[in-house]
């Protein structure tokens, strides 16, 4: 049987683009870019992700591509007998947890989008808008609806098939958020007052910056990329022949980044001009910017917007992050793609209560220190996500080999690229260490 491919250029980066651009790009790049004292942190992010995020999305389009199978099965291929094939259970594994967290706030989105629309958001007084989030992360009846919502939106879109269903809904999600985001940076940069915000964005002050901060960027370049757990190796291996990878990866990459910058331009500007606090971190589009949109005139439509804006986001990401598990089900265990599917949405869900209730009736159930939802983000996040790039890197530096990506990049020298000695160096070296002291950093063996 021929595999399901995405039929065309656009298709591929507005899929690529929609796992890529999440929750990871409008709720956590604006906070950590808060905390982290704006510009400066932003100079250093944009150099992680040319460094080291280009050649890592590069090397996971190509093994995929040249597998022409799932996270696991591509290793498998590219390495028969060997043991590599258990990088791939590892992503699998990542990706459900991260699934499992990620549907949460996603829920938490979502119910925000619908009392946005209802007005209800706006009638409620600033000073009550922080025990206001924290009712509802505490309502766990809510949160499971909202969030099996999430789950059920991602399994139905995933199960129509890569073409008719990943490639079809983000064909027309991604130009939606597009057009969401620039009417919302239209309006947030036309308040009074908004210089101050743009100010701090663009104008760095290097002073803040701490080697803390560098390996945050970094981390934070992973994530939002997709990096280091087989959504982009998945990806790849639906992409046709003929295209070119080292310009897809391009463009996804421009496309993620920028739609983290004009982010940052929809909150920064109205922050500040409501006179606001930026470094809020992970509350910042809960708590602090429904008080901005309260403050101004037609604040419920551009809260609504605001909103399903992030939703969109987080939509497209799930999708990708759940055909992680099902490509490798329906690839390796010959398991139907709608029945591997469902299976793995009830998973999801079934590991979500856990860290639903962690903010409810669990809220005191603490392992090493963490809450049961910390948990989850920390092990996918912090340990399995790093440990999927180290080895992938590996992998494709040391064991498939620079040669065969670069031949798999170049489509058998087609294509001229330059960067050879520059990829070679980066995907052996400099991206497992780097990647190695995010580890390190995260785990807190070393303390900076
Ligand atoms: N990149 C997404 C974001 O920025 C999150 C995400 C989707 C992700 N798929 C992933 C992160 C795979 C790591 C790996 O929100």
């Amino acid at each position: 049987m021929e595999r399901d491919k995405f039929s065309s250029k656009f298709g591929v980066i507005a899929a690529a683009a929609g796992s890529a651009i999440g929750l990871g790009n409008i709720w956590k790049f604006p906070y950590i870019t808060g905390k982290n004292g704006g510009a400066a942190f932003i100079f250093v992010y944009l150099i992680c992700i040319i460094l080291v995020g280009t050649v890592v999305m590069v090397s996971e389009l190509s093994l995929g591509r040249r597998a022409q199978a799932n996270s696991s099965g591509a290793f498998k291929k590219l390495k028969p007998s060997s043991k590599w094939y258990y990088t791939g259970y590892l992503a699998v594994a990542t990706s459900f947890i991260i699934l499992a967290t990620y549907s949460i706030i996603a829920g938490w989105v979502l119910s925000y989008f619908c009392s946005s629309i209802t007005g209800k958001l706006t009638t409620i007084a600033p000073d009550n808008l922080a025990s206001y989030f924290e009712t509802l992360t505490g309502n766990t009846p809510m949160v499971l609806f909202f969030s099996l919502l999430v789950i059920i939106i991602t399994a139905f879109i995933v199960i129509s098939g890569v073409q008719n269903g990943i490639e079809k809904y983000s064909k027309i999600l991604m130009p939606i958020l597009f057009v969401t985001l620039i009417i919302l940076i239209i309006r947030s940069v036309t308040l009074d007052g908004a210089e101050k915000g743009l100010e701090f964005l663009f104008k760095p002050d290097f002073s803040q910056l701490t080697a803390q901060s560098v390996l945050e960027a970094l981390g934070h370049s992973f994530y939002s990329l997709s990096l280091g757990m087989g959504v982009i190796i998945t990806y790849g291996s639906y992409i046709k022949k003929e295209e070119n990878l080292a310009s897809l990866s391009l463009k996804v990459i421009a496309a993620d980044t920028i739609v983290a910058l004009m982010a940052g331009v929809v909150i920064f500007p109205a922050v500040f001009a409501y006179g606001f606090e930026p470094g809020a971190g992970p509350s910042l589009i809960f708590i602090t910017l429904p008080a901005v949109f309260q403050g101004m005139p037609f604040g419920s439509f551009f809260e609504s917007l605001f909103f399903l804006l992030v939703g969109i986001a987080a939509i497209t990401s799930t999708i990708s992050l759940l055909e992680v598990s099902v490509s490798f089900l329906t690839e390796e265990f010959h398991m139907d793609r709608k029945k591997a599917a469902i299976f793995l949405s009830a998973g999801v869900f079934l590991l979500s209560i856990p860290a639903i209730l962690s903010f409810g009736a669990w809220s005191g159930v603490k392992i090493f220190g963490l809450s049961i939802f910390d948990l989850f983000d920390y092990i996918s996040s912090y340990i399995f996500l790093p440990i999927g790039g180290i080895l992938t890197s590996i992998f494709v530096g040391w064991v498939w080999g620079t040669k065969n990506a670069f031949k798999e990049i170049s489509n058998d020298g087609l294509y001229s690229f330059k960067g050879y000695k520059f990829y070679n160096i980066i995907i052996k070296y400099i991206a497992p260490i780097a990647i190695f002291m995010i580890l390190l950093y995260s785990t807190n063996i070393i303390k900076l």
